[in-house]
């Protein structure tokens, strides 16, 4: 008989988790004022708000740790970084900054001027908030079908090369880089193929644009590419990283992400004069440029992260672990962004909640239906989260409407993965008889999901 899968890792610390009762989480959700994000993490059972930094880390890691450098300058452990970096990525000059976004600071502050335009295939929301607060314009130019939730496609989260050409063509000189995202989480945790990566830089490189990699989720991008693309299938994770990074001109990183790490990131390029500006925003907004807002021991776990999780054993078992979970909302006829993503099934709200106008955010309204349900934090990524266009203050309608699923890495075993199912069939089974759904009461100008306040209506 064939052995069936299993992970690729054993448990050797465990947290406990409580539930909680639905009149508990009623008074909860109320002074939380319908935004889960200002829940206590103790309210919560199984917490799918993001995969961002909740990961957990492996024996090697926790091992690696207690070997930081602490140094202010010169740290051992930014060198053992950054010479895994540029092993796994080609690029030579590694920046370390605190996390994600402050990677996108250090370098838009050198980069994005007032007027500029910078395409991408959907830039996360703090990618765009850094574009916007600069007075420029971030532009989404994803595929078209990438729109349609049913549509099944390989590579769901590729460029439009169509769309991209004519931004570059009719703003020459205003465009100061493209930012290529992999993968393509506003959309559902879509990849991006090699093909387009290539496509896309080379076309990029035509108009003299450079390219941004977002690369928060390069690993399982890669998985993709392994698992998907014709000619990839005997090549290593690590080779086909390598591959993706070469058509780039520099990389932005979130290592809470596909680094393994609660907290990190960095910028890495070739391109020594990008470097020598970064440096001057890098010393004042994160810290000297050794360690750029990273412990030396963070430094060294990360590194370790980086490594482990460019193994194919690793990225197999969270892949199909997601996966585990959209076969299950198959069965019960939910519907999401087909294919299944790399780290998040996003819940097709829109569709569940069909009753509810886009006026009421039906997928802020489906995440609280499932937090009351069973406990359970999902995550808007949807109508709010796309804040109100800049010029005009209108909300944005124009986008998808999802409850994201997220699944952080080595954390939950398949029995939570049934839970979830079983909580989201209950609340999809009486979606007819949710027909309101909220009204913002208060909200930021920008990046309002994270501390937005609503009612329910
Ligand atoms: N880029 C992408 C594609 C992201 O998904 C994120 C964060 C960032 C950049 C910013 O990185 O959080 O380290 O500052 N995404 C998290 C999420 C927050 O839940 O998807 P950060």
């Amino acid at each position: 008989m064939e052995l069936p899968f299993a992970e690729a890792w054993k448990i050797k610390m465990v947290e406990p988790i409580r539930k909680s009762t639905r009149a508990e989480r009623e008074k909860w959700l109320l002074e939380a004022k319908n935004n889960v994000f200002m829940l206590k993490s103790e309210q919560v059972y199984i917490d799918l708000l993001t995969d961002s930094g909740t990961g957990s880390m492996s024996d090697r890691q926790w091992s690696a740790m207690m070997l930081g450098d602490e140094s202010y300058s010169g740290a051992r452990s930014f060198f053992e970084l950054k010479d895994t970096i540029t092993r796994l990525t080609g690029f030579r000059y590694v920046i370390p900054t605190h996390q994600g976004r402050a990677a996108e600071n250090v370098l838009f502050s050198y980069l994005v001027k007032e007027g500029n335009i910078v395409p991408g295939n959907a830039h996360f929301d703090t990618t765009k908030g850094h574009i916007e607060s600069r007075h420029a314009f971030a532009i989404d130019v994803t595929i078209p079908e990438a729109h349609d939730t049913q549509h099944e496609l390989p590579f769901k989260g590729n460029v439009s090369l169509e769309m991209t050409e004519k931004i570059l063509k009719e703003n020459p000189g205003k465009v100061p880089f493209f930012v290529l995202t992999v993968t393509n989480n506003t959309v559902g945790g879509q990849p991006v193929s090699m093909q387009n990566i290539r496509e896309t830089c080379a076309l990029c490189h035509k108009y003299g644009v450079p390219v941004v990699m977002d690369s928060a989720r390069f690993a399982e991008n890669a998985y993709f590419i392994k698992t998907r693309e014709a000619g990839y299938q005997d090549k290593t994770i690590k080779e086909i990283a390598k591959e993706m990074f070469s058509y780039a001109d520099c990389m932005t990183m979130s290592a809470k992400k596909d680094g393994l790490v609660n907290m990190g990131g960095f910028i890495a390029t070739n391109r020594e004069e990008w470097y020598e500006g970064c440096k001057l925003f890098c010393i004042p907004f994160e810290g000297f440029i050794t360690y750029g807002g990273m412990n030396g021991r963070d430094m060294a776990a990360l590194a370790v992260g980086l490594e482990e999780n460019t193994e194919f054993d690793m990225l197999d078992t969270r892949i199909r672990q997601v996966h585990y979970l959209a076969q299950k909302l198959d069965e019960y006829g939910i519907p999401y962004q087909r294919p299944a993503g790399g780290h998040a099934i996003f819940v097709d709200a829109d569709k569940v909640l069909d009753r509810i106008p886009k006026e009421e955010f039906p997928a802020q309204t489906l995440t609280c239906e499932l937090y009351l349900e069973a406990g359970i934090r999902a995550c808007e990524i949807g109508y709010i989260l796309a804040d109100r266009d800049p010029v005009t203050r209108e909300n944005r309608f124009g986008g998808l409407d999802f409850v994201r699923l997220c699944i952080p890495r080595r954390v939950y075993t398949n029995n939570h993965m049934d839970v979830i199912a079983a909580a989201l069939k209950n609340v999809y089974d009486r979606r007819e008889q949710i027909t309101h759904g909220v009204r913002i009461t208060k909200e930021a100008p920008l990046m309002r999901h994270f501390t937005v306040e609503l009612e329910r209506i």
